[in-house]
């Protein structure tokens, strides 16, 4: 297996009785990357989770997490992953600066360390005033944004979150955005359930499509995007409104341009491959301007809507 894929899963497969929750999935997940895991209720999201966290074993398949085997080595795993369940469980009698003293300890951090490091996480998760109230009075949004810290205090090497915005209000939810992007900026690798596609879209570096038990889709959102809604093709967008016959003669004779159309106050190139570069250079030479070229981006509702409208 390659070294530098962090999570690696094959063929990963899990059934209930005859039911099959998870479908043949296939993972390869790099240093540093935050894939997002989309997908419908009961799709097979959490059941992968619970597979690479060791917590369910596989009917069949193989997994490789930061080269182990967690049906195997769940200690070793557990020790290089943080894990933020659906569900958060903590001790209610504990405050919340006691409950990631728990963690901390449990996983080896230096006690000396371990409270420089608490009270900044609390901080960045914006539970600082609160940190020495009890947990057992806390609301859910606390809650989880306590599950994102205790994630962090282990300082792991691989962070899964099932659901992390799930109940945050509107700011927390930005909050917590930009923790986990700071977390694959210190190369941890982040793995991100949720059904809210605008925040995947803004953190996401890749993102795994799931549909009753399969990964239907999984790449980047440009990727995506073009696979689904553009057959694979590349939209390039010139800001002209109109090109002259001899431009757009040079345009097509460019390897991989397959067309050339006027929409709105722009013009479209569509090719088989980012011929942007090249492109600039024949509109250069044509006009001796230099047009910054675009190519199209996706939404990734737009996309997710496509794959759930057509089953
Ligand atoms: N312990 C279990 N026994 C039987 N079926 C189960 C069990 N756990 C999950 N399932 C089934 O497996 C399927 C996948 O469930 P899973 O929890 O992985 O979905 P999910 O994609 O996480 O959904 P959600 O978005 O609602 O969290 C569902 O049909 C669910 O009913
Ligand atoms: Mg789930």
């Amino acid at each position: 297996m390659n070294n530098n894929k962090v999570i690696e899963a094959q063929n990963l497969t899990k059934k209930y009785g005859k039911f099959v929750a998870v479908d043949s999935v296939n993972l390869s997940i790099g240093e540093g990357e935050v894939f997002g895991f989309l997908g419908p209720n009961g799709a097979g999201k959490t059941t992968t989770i619970l597979m690479l966290m060791g917590f369910s074993e596989p009917s069949a398949g193989s997994i490789k997490i930061t080269g182990y085997n967690p049906a195997r080595e769940p200690i070793k795993v557990k020790k290089v992953v943080g894990y933020m369940p659906e569900r958060i469980g903590f001790y209610d009698d504990l405050t919340a600066r006691e409950n990631l003293r728990y963690t901390g300890r449990l996983n080896g951090i230096e006690t000396k360390k371990l409270n420089a490091v608490i009270d900044r996480l609390l901080e960045d998760v914006g539970l600082k005033d609160k940190a020495d109230q009890l947990v057992g009075k806390y609301s859910h949004g606390m809650k989880q944004r306590l599950g994102i810290a205790d994630v962090m205090v282990k300082q792991p090497r691989v962070a899964i979150f099932d659901e992390p915005t799930s109940g945050i209000d509107p700011e927390g939810t930005d909050q917590v955005l930009s923790l986990i992007q700071n977390m694959a900026k210190e190369k941890i690798t982040v793995l991100i359930s949720s059904h809210q596609l605008h925040q995947v879209q803004k953190i996401c570096t890749q993102v795994g499509i799931f549909s009753n038990g399969k990964i239907v889709a999984s790449g980047s959102v440009d990727k995506l995007g073009r696979e689904a809604l553009r057959k694979g093709k590349f939209n390039i967008i010139l800001p002209i409104a109109q090109v002259a016959t001899n431009v757009r003669d040079d345009i097509l004779r460019i390897p991989g341009a397959v067309s050339i159309d006027n929409v709105a106050d722009s013009t479209v190139v569509v090719a088989d491959d980012n011929i942007s570069k090249a492109l600039e250079e024949v509109v250069y030479k044509s006009t001796g301007l230099k047009v910054q070229m675009k190519v199209e981006e996706f939404e990734l509702e737009e996309i997710y809507m496509k794959y759930f409208k057509e089953s």
